[in-house]
């Protein structure tokens, strides 16, 4: 593993932003491999099944490195529809867990990034405006080589005292403003840890399905993935997947779980309002992913739909994208262990067993 993350939690989001990415991901030179695309994800020809998810590739030259390094599936970090600070320094720590992590757990921060690794992030989805983000991402949808392809990720912005319907409509004109960037696959954040709500958008299925009916009008046949939390009742998933499963191509799941984060005294480790909770993921969280890529697999039987799934949570080796893989997955991504690990995709396509 390389010590140096293409993220460094160490430098502020905007230092990242301006200087980033660091370590090898800074020397990726253009590189595609010659072999013929043998899988296809949402209509597109794709070599690997295998990328980044909404989060560490923060701007276009970090999906364009992402690329560069064999990761064929990056997503373009979440954007909103204007801009929005990000929370303050530090937004990343590592987190001690033993074994699995289970929900509602307190657990201890540091600085110490040694496997197994699991890390809390904390950047309440950031933003620049539009101007910026819509060149940025509609070049970097045009560096993908081919068998790759760049996912757009966006959700929308709920103001204090905003209604439902506005909130809905923001979600609609993110969706417009992603699709005039041209890429070919575009995912919407439903699943939200920094939003301010008490619940995620994904355990409301009325809103769930009023937002994507919105998008999906807005956008006509471009695929549209949903990006979803760990779901604990299966009766509940069973019910969003028959409210929500029919309309859209795509669900990627898992997003971080939520823990209390605090340091070795005791105290709040990530400075701020409403940031004692905080998303965890990693090493920690893979049981989670890999379950709900097993239930997705099975209600999707069971419901008679047709989403592809994107599993995601905890992959850190080619052993790791076999059982999501074997446990249904049409595509797999990382981010905790890809951040620290520029090799994980060319590691992955010498030595997975489920390609
Ligand atoms: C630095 C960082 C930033 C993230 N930002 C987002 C985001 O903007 N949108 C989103 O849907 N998920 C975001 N995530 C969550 C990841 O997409 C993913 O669901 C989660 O990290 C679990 O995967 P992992 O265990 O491989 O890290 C972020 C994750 C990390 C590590």
């Amino acid at each position: 593993m390389s010590s140096v993350p293409f993220y460094d939690p160490a430098r502020s989001y905007l230092e990242n932003f301006e200087r980033g990415p660091f370590g090898e991901f800074a020397e990726a030179t253009r590189n595609f491999d010659s072999n013929v695309p043998r899988h296809r994800f949402l209509g597109q020809p794709v070599r690997t099944p295998f990328g980044v998810p909404a989060g560490p590739l923060i701007n276009g030259k970090y999906v364009r490195a992402a690329l560069d390094m064999g990761f064929d599936l990056p997503v373009y970090k979440t954007v909103r529809t204007r801009k929005y600070a990000c929370h303050p320094w530090p937004n990343v720590l590592a987190v001690k867990v033993d074994g699995d992590l289970a929900t509602g757990r307190t657990l201890v921060a540091n600085e110490d990034y040694s496997e197994p690794l699991s890390i809390t992030n904390s950047f309440g989805v950031p933003s620049f405006d539009p101007e910026f983000w819509q060149r940025d991402m509609a070049e970097a949808a045009a560096y993908a080589g081919p068998g790759q392809v760049v996912v757009g990720s966006f959700q929308g912005t709920l103001e204090e005292n905003g209604s439902a319907a506005a909130y809905v409509a923001d979600f609609v004109l993110g969706a417009r403003l992603v699709k005039e960037t041209g890429v070919n696959v575009m995912e919407v954040n439903l699943s939200c840890p920094n939003e301010g709500t008490a619940n995620l958008l994904c355990f409301d299925k009325n809103r769930s399905r009023q937002v994507v009916e919105g998008i999906k009008d807005e956008i006509g046949d471009v695929p549209l993935v949903i990006k979803m939390a760990y779901y604990e009742d299966d009766d509940r998933l069973r019910e969003f997947l028959r409210e929500v499963g029919g309309a859209v191509d795509g669900i990627s799941a898992i997003n971080t779980i939520s823990a209390e984060i605090r340091d070795a005294k005791g105290n709040q480790a990530l400075p701020g309002e409403g940031r004692l909770r905080s998303g965890v993921c990693g090493s920690a969280v893979k049981w989670a992913g890999v379950a709900m890529t097993s239930r997705l697999a099975r209600l999707r039987g069971e419901l008679g739909l047709k989403f592809a799934i994107v599993g995601v949570g905890g992959v850190g080796d080619a052993g790791a994208f076999d059982e999501y893989r074997r446990a249904g997955a049409d595509a797999v991504m990382s981010a905790t262990s890809a951040m620290w690990n520029a090799r994980l995709a060319q590691e992955i396509k010498e030595q997975a067993h489920e390609l």
